[in-house]
């Protein structure tokens, strides 16, 4: 064992004591869909209006982390479930600072979200950013489903790699339904009622 000389240091300040300090509850909001069903935007706006309710809190976005702290992992099975793995913990480290830390990252596999889950427990909000694939796909905002169907892109989600669907998300934002205004004022009130913020 790696780790078996390695023990937990306690603090004297707590996350509470943060939270007590910010006025809010620290906790992650976990944006999960494919690629192009609106994750990213509505995460951003979401970000921008609690800023404007003076809130602290923190975007975590796959293209941008994959661009730097997990800039050697690819989209294999393996590094995908490792990406979720690291980032899974880095927010749990941003909710125990009392931040209202969102993730927008397709994390395709439901085990992995699961996994996150639990470790982060009642401050763990799933949600799933619904939309169809061929919605997606008309949408093609990077132009990379383009490139996934004429076979340019390996294992792309959706396409030649899974999506594996919440089975309980906390919520469900139907994207074909509602619009991104309506999307966010539902996470705000999702975390109104939750007493977040
Ligand atoms: S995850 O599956 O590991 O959670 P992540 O959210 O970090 O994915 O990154 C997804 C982003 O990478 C997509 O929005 C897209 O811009 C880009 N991308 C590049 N290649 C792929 C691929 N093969 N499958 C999915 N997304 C890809």
């Amino acid at each position: 064992m790696k780790n078996e000389n390695i023990l937990k240091h306690k603090t004297k300040i707590h996350k509470e004591d943060r939270e007590n300090l910010l006025k809010q509850k620290g906790c992650v909001l976990w944006f999960t869909g494919l690629s192009g069903s609106g994750k990213s935007t509505i995460a951003s706006k979401i970000e921008y209006n609690l800023h404007k309710m003076e809130k602290l809190t923190y975007l975590m976005d796959g293209d941008n982390i994959r661009l730097g702290l997990n800039i050697d992992l690819d989209f294999s099975p393996e590094s995908r479930n490792e990406n979720i793995r690291r980032i899974g913990e880095v927010s749990l480290l941003f909710a125990d600072c009392g931040i209202i830390t969102l993730v927008s990252f397709i994390s395709p596999y439901r085990a992995m979200r699961n996994s996150v889950r639990e470790k982060i427990g009642q401050s763990f909000i799933e949600i799933f950013v619904k939309a169809d694939i061929n919605i997606c796909r008309q949408r093609d905002p990077k132009g990379l489903y383009l490139k996934a169907d004429k076979g340019e892109i390996d294992e792309f989600t959706g396409i030649s790699a899974p999506y594996e669907e919440p089975l309980k998300p906390e919520i469900v934002l139907d994207t074909e339904k509602m619009s991104v205004d309506e999307s966010v004022e539902k996470v705000i009130d999702y975390l109104k009622k939750g007493y977040f913020i």
